[in-house]
């Protein structure tokens, strides 16, 4: 079944590099990112991991656990992760599950099977505090993702979490953001004191307000 936005994330059990997980013990009311590769020992997939280990400290920063899925034994990606140190120069410190029986891929709908009915597309779940599901990403296997968009968003969804606000196209940390429609102009003028500039009645920006 596939997994929609507002889902709570499935609970599973599952063997990973850093022995067995539980998925929502592990994860312990913080934000988590559940990505998946097609397979290990593969060109892509060897890049994007190296490129995650490297981003791990933004991640962590952010109250922030990531998790790795690829379809291959536990001691295959052990073995792998020598080769990502080697070739990309990060060592992968986070879990990757071990999933040859595509019970977790199966769960999350990770095998589409008009694309390889035996490996996973590279999925992406960011997974709130909640264990609800808060945004779901799917590449294929020729396309290795950009994984400083998914800090992006990462940081758009903690933002706008806490405050009445939403991103507009392209925003980075730093840049305005526009107030919800749903909050008048009398209450935009207390809850975001810096003030807003109104470019049409049902566009209105701001200032980040938590910084
Ligand atoms: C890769 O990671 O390079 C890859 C994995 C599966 C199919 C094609 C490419």
């Amino acid at each position: 079944m596939s997994i929609r936005l507002g889902d709570v994330a499935p609970d599973f059990t599952a063997d990973t590099t850093q022995g067995p997980v539980h998925f929502h013990e592990w994860k312990a009311g913080k934000w988590a990112i559940l990505f998946s590769h097609p397979k290990d020992f593969t060109p892509v997939c060897t890049t994007e991991l190296g490129a995650v280990a490297k981003l791990l400290p933004e991640f962590t920063k952010r109250n922030t656990k990531v998790i790795g899925l690829s379809v291959d034994p536990v001691e295959s990606h052990h073995k792998w992760e020598g080769d990502i140190e080697d070739v990309t120069g990060n060592a992968v410190t986070f879990p990757m599950i071990a999933d040859p029986d595509r019970t977790v891929s199966n769960l999350y709908d990770m095998i589409h099977p008009n694309a390889n009915d035996t490996q996973t597309v590279r999925s992406v779940f960011v997974i709130g505090p909640d264990n609800k599901v808060k945004l779901t990403l799917t590449y294929p296997a020729s396309t290795g993702r950009n994984f400083d968009e998914v800090l992006r968003i990462l940081e758009s969804l903690q933002l706008t979490a806490s405050y009445a606000v939403s991103t507009p196209a392209d925003w980075k940390p730093g840049e305005d953001v526009i107030i919800a429609n749903t909050i008048s102009d009398e209450e935009a003028a207390t809850r975001f004191p810096k003030g807003f500039v109104t470019k049409k009645p049902y566009l209105r920006v701001t200032p980040q307000p938590n910084l």
